[in-house]
């Protein structure tokens, strides 16, 4: 009876909110527009994660390829987060959210990291619930700054090359302070992790649906948190090991 025995939730759930572009024009509107749509809806998921008690959300917000988009896309994406900050900074504070930045801060234009810098300022005291906005954020790009620091490390004396672990490597990441995810979601259809949380999520539950992120609403998030709690991890053990380590339910659902 697997599936009573794993209805857990997602301590983290990341998102690659992926779909706007296609959301609009299947409406004949620019991509711009859903990209607005898309921004609206990052509410509705965060009021969900925190009715579900999902304490921990990553999301998928601007890649460091994006760069190469049309600059009026980029310059619209820019400027649609900062008035999700401006207007969002409020409700984080008063719903004990925490904002965290995961990517090349440094590279992110200088206004909005300016508007970062406040809102992570003013929600740090916070540590009930964590948004982690992935911004110019690449997977790839992550390991080799990590990697960077790691040698400078070692160089310096600080680091002894022959103890390096995974717990020493990853607390290099951008990542360090966050668990690693539980479940990673992807929409729109696309069967692909483009670069996000590589090596935190080698052991996340994957959940796909075709549905585009502007539609993507709490009913879509519930379902996917729903499919994760039927999953059984195992964690490399056989299904049998993990089977008997959990405890019995108390009563058994009908
Ligand atoms: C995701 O939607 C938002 C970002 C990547 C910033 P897209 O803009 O990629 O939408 P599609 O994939 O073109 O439909
Ligand atoms: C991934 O979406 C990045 C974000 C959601 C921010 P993309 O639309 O950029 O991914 P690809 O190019 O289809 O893989
Ligand atoms: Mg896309």
């Amino acid at each position: 009876m697997g599936i009573e025995m794993t209805q857990e939730v997602p301590q983290h759930v990341g998102i690659i909110m992926d779909g706007n572009g296609r959301w609009a024009k299947r409406r004949g509107k620019p991509r711009l527009h859903g990209h607005r749509n898309g921004v609206i809806n990052v509410r509705r998921v965060l009021e969900e994660a925190k009715v579900l008690g999902v304490p921990y959300v990553t999301l998928f917000a601007f890649s460091v390829e994006n760069w190469s988009r049309p600059p009026l896309e980029v310059r619209g994406l820019m400027a649609l987060l900062r008035e999700f900050l401006r207007r969002e900074t409020r409700n984080m504070v008063k719903d004990g959210i925490r904002l965290r930045v995961i990517g090349d801060f440094g590279g992110l234009p200088p206004k909005v990291q300016a508007i970062l810098r406040e809102s992570i300022e003013a929600t740090k005291h916070n540590d009930e619930r964590h948004l982690s906005l992935a911004l110019n954020y690449g997977s790839r790009a992550e390991t080799i700054e990590a990697v960077k620091k790691y040698v400078k490390l070692a160089q310096s004396g600080e680091a002894n090359p022959d103890e390096l672990d995974w717990e020493t490597f990853s607390d290099l990441l951008y990542t360090a302070d966050l668990p690693d995810p539980d479940l990673i979601i992807r929409t729109s259809g696309e069967n692909r992790l483009s670069n996000f949380l590589l090596l935190q999520g080698a052991y996340a539950e994957i959940y796909m649906t075709p549905v585009l992120w502007p539609e993507f609403d709490e009913r879509e998030f519930r379902k996917a948190v729903e499919s994760y709690g039927q999953r059984e991890r195992r964690f490399g053990k056989t299904g049998e090991q993990v089977r008997s380590e959990q405890p019995i339910p108390e009563e058994a659902p009908c």
